[in-house]
């Protein structure tokens, strides 16, 4: 296996035990966020937010709302990883780069931007959807990133979410969609669990 993303791909498993000591620095923190920004969103909205939880005190009053899960303090950081719900207006900021770099032609930016509306206005699922889809992509990069750089990472739901938000200060269009911890695995975790077999889950059309 020679390819890095298949490699971390392979080898990703969910990690219990971190070791307490090890320290990832802010430089780093930047890092696996800018690459878990690579990862796509509906029309580029980018509708989300990384809240990188590292300080002991933070750590611990997130652990709190997080089910006492030890994972939260032990690991490095335990980044709350925020959807925004869709909201097509933010598409003319969102965009202006590409517009600005000449590929996304001005014309077809309102053109998309009808087309968000018209997906999103009013429909309170959909823009909550979208956050939540939006939020685990770029959790799942997120993770995948650390994998490449040797660190273990834990995806969590177990955390009390209204609890969550108003400690952190989530604006009100934000939904903290899941945490992921990030830090040095013990060698002591579990090897990644089998699978069900792919006869089971593919349905070949
Ligand atoms: C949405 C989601 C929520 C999860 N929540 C937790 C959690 O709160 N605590 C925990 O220890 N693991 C949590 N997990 C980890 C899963 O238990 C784990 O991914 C699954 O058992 C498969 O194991 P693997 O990741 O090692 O392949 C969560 C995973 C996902 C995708």
């Amino acid at each position: 296996m020679n390819s890095p993303v298949l490699q971390a791909l392979e080898e990703r498993r969910t990690t219990n035990l971190y070791d307490a000591s090890h320290s990832i620095d802010d430089a780093q923190i930047h890092e696996l966020v800018r690459l878990a920004t690579k990862a796509p969103t509906s029309f580029n909205l980018q509708n989300w937010r990384f809240i990188a939880v590292r300080t002991p005190d933070a750590k611990a009053r997130l652990r709190a709302l997080a089910w006492d899960q030890a994972k939260v303090t032990d690991a490095s950081v335990t980044f709350i990883v925020c959807g925004q719900l869709a909201d097509h207006s933010v598409l003319p900021e969102r965009l202006a780069p590409a517009v600005e770099a000449g590929f996304i032609p001005p014309a077809l930016l309102a053109v998309l931007e009808g087309a968000a509306k018209g997906l999103y206005a009013g429909q309170p699922q959909l823009q909550h959807d979208e956050a939540i889809r939006s939020a685990t992509f770029g959790a799942s990069a997120l993770m995948m990133a650390a994998q490449a750089m040797g660190w273990g990472s834990t995806p969590m739901i177990g955390f009390d979410g209204p609890a969550v938000a108003q400690a952190f200060g989530l604006a009100d269009n934000e939904v903290p969609a899941l945490l992921v911890a990030v830090g040095a695995a013990l060698p002591e975790n579990w090897p990644q669990k089998p699978r069900r077999p792919v006869e089971q889950v593919l349905e070949l059309v």
